[in-house]
């Protein structure tokens, strides 16, 4: 049973308007593969991300600046196969849409043409201006992503907090005010002091999504391995893990080698 007020077959981007307008919450989650995103869709959620975040979880990078554009198309139409419900957004990923427009543009139509997913995302305020002109002008939805941008994290130098320095934080509202203005459908504040976040969200009509920025935005988006407890490494404040799937998966497969060893594994009702 859908958590939504509202029963949408199908999430679009004007469904999340629409939530937001009626001040109902969103709840978006990476996914990165068929069964997983299968899983995922079926509890309910609305938006699916198909993040760079692959880079890190699924291929073990430091950070998210490896993954190429390809392998991003072959996660992302894995999870197009496994998704009735939610919508499903894609990142650009790192060196794909900076160089300029056009290059932006080839690369937002090989995701939509190749995987089949319903929208994008990129990083950046003002300096990607052009970039998401041109891909929403050919008719493709463009989701930003501002506050900690992971594909600078070579300028920033850390994951930590930002805009909390008065002159980024009113950089970043007028960067937010400026992806509404040209028109995405939606923006992430990743790792923004909560009252800033929350003032942005109240100063655009466009949904803002935060992760690690407070319970003030109008959804929130967590990594699915994250919030699954995969790991027990990665352990910022924002992150509320809901199962402890790294004990859990350790243990069953603990259990599963003792069992072949001592013979046990299969027994005479599983086998033919
Ligand atoms: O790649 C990703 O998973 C993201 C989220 C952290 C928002 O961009």
């Amino acid at each position: 049973m859908s958590a939504s007020k509202n029963t949408y077959n199908r999430v679009t981007t004007h469904s999340l308007l629409k939530m937001k307008a009626e001040g109902e919450k969103i709840a978006m989650l990476t996914a990165y593969d068929f069964t997983l995103a299968g899983l995922v869709d079926q509890a309910g959620i609305d938006v699916i991300l198909v993040g760079d975040s692959a880079s890190n979880v699924i291929a073990g990078h430091e950070t998210t600046l490896p993954i190429t554009l390809d392998q991003m198309i072959y996660h992302a139409s894995a999870v197009i196969r496994g998704v009735k419900r939610a919508l499903v957004v894609v990142d650009l990923p790192f060196g794909t849409y900076q160089a300029d427009s056009k290059e932006a543009l080839r690369s937002a139509i090989k995701i939509m043409k190749e995987s089949g997913a319903h929208a994008v995302k990129l990083e950046g305020g003002f300096q990607e201006r052009s970039s998401i002109e041109r891909i929403l002008q050919a008719g493709i939805p463009v989701m930003g992503h501002l506050g900690l941008t992971p594909q600078s994290i070579y300028k920033f130098g850390t994951y930590t907090v930002r805009a909390k320095k008065e002159a980024e934080a009113q950089q970043l509202i007028k960067d937010a005010k400026m992806l509404e203005e040209i028109g995405c459908f939606g923006l992430v504040l990743e790792k923004v002091p909560a009252h800033l976040a929350e003032k942005v969200a109240s100063l655009v009509s466009i949904p803002v999504i935060g992760i690690g920025a407070g319970n003030g935005v109008d959804g929130q988006v967590l990594v699915l391995h994250d919030m699954l407890g995969m790991s027990k490494e990665f352990s910022p404040r924002f992150l509320r893990r809901y199962l402890d799937l790294h004990t859990e998966i350790i243990g069953a497969i603990q259990q599963y080698t003792k069992d072949v060893k001592k013979k046990d594994f299969p027994n005479e009702s599983e086998q033919y």
